[in-house]
């Protein structure tokens, strides 16, 4: 009835890219200029919750609240973007079996938070825009698979369409105009290498510097390397670290996601003005990995970096106490210039 409140929660993991989305195509739709890759962590220290509810006693308008903050839901065009796909979705459902209560025409209360710093390049908006949108779905009771869902997540932040998934996930370009095809897949699940473990190292929890979409504009419009990676060097890494992953092959599997996350950076830095979103620190990290491995003879760690300071270090169990152990030797929460570690596993996403 128009008295009842309908209601829904779900949480989200983060992602983390190994081949990185960084340019887009579709500015509007978010339709990347090339593939990308990412590992989903598990939500042991990183993740978004959401509920949302609706009522047609709510007041009128949708509500977002995020942190305990509300949010100006009206100016963020793609929440709105991605909430009015789902209302469609429900509306089509609604419109199939007029028995179903009309919760397309409810206003609709969204409270998420995060139990991690927002913008920080932890990729929170990735979780973020996932944990909306499966909340979204389960209130509605869509049918549509994750691999759909994602379509939507997409519009509110790239990244976000690989956060259904979880295990190894790719998110191909695709090739129409409207981003129909340009969705996320899973490539392998947690299971198939359950001795891979991440490192989370929070450089800074400040804000950072220049937005992904800024970001990605300033880079898509003013370097020549960029065009180079999308179009000549993603491709084949693509294929490689799939590869990689499904041999569990750790040394080739490191190799390209460090040498793909120097790539991405190189384009920040051939960009004009230049974009700089590593730091002292962070290059620390990067040396650390190379000597470590070099140390040890063979490549037991790799480090990527988003659009932040932060390192995420990669590695297989047997080796923490080489690499995570070392790492917090070295760089540890206690040391200068560091705020806190997380250590985490890859996980799948457990359907509702
Ligand atoms: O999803 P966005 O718009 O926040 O962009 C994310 C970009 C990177 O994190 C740097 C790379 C990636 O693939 O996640």
């Amino acid at each position: 009835s128009n008295e009842s409140v309908y209601r829904a929660t779900t949480t989200a993991p983060v992602n983390i890219a190994v081949i990185k989305y960084w340019g887009k195509r579709d500015t509007t739709l978010n339709l990347p200029t090339n593939s990308s890759l990412s590992v989903t962590l598990s939500q042991r220290s990183l993740r978004t919750l959401t509920t949302a509810s609706c009522s047609g006693n709510f007041p009128a308008e949708d509500t977002l609240n995020l942190n305990g903050k509300p949010q100006d839901i009206r100016s963020s065009k793609r929440t709105l973007a991605c909430i009015s796909s789902l209302r469609a979705h429900r509306k089509a459902l609604e419109d199939a079996d007029s028995s179903l209560p009309a919760l397309s025409k409810f206003p609709l209360r969204i409270v998420s938070e995060n139990n991690f710093p927002t913008a920080a390049g932890l990729a929170s908006s990735a979780a973020g825009f996932a944990a909306l949108v499966r909340a979204v779905a389960d209130l509605y009771q869509l049918p549509q698979s994750p691999k759909e869902l994602s379509r939507i997540a997409r519009q509110g932040s790239g990244s976000a369409c690989r956060s259904l998934m979880g295990g190894y996930v790719a998110w191909r370009t695709g090739e129409l105009a409207d981003g129909s095809d340009s969705l996320a897949e899973e490539v392998a699940p947690a299971s198939h290498w359950p001795e891979m473990c991440a490192l989370v190292l929070v450089v800074s929890a400040e804000k950072k510097d220049v937005p992904s979409t800024e970001g990605m504009q300033t880079t898509v419009g003013t370097s020549a390397l960029f065009a180079e990676r999308a179009q000549n060097v993603v491709p084949q890494r693509m294929a490689a670290i799939e590869t990689a992953i499904r041999d569990r092959n750790f040394p080739d599997f490191a190799e390209i996601t460090m040498r793909d996350s120097n790539t991405f950076h190189a384009t920040c830095l051939d960009s004009w003005p230049p974009i700089f979103y590593m730091n002292d620190v962070s290059r620390a990290a990067v040396r650390l990995v190379h000597d470590i491995n070099r140390v040890v003879g063979r490549t037991v760690a790799a480090y990527t970096f988003d659009a932040g300071p932060n390192a995420v270090i990669y590695y297989e169990d047997k080796d923490s106490e080489l690499v995570a152990g070392t790492v917090k030797a070295i760089l540890g929460p206690n040391t200068e210039g560091w705020d806190g570690a997380f250590y985490d596993r890859i996980a799948n996403v457990t359907a509702p």
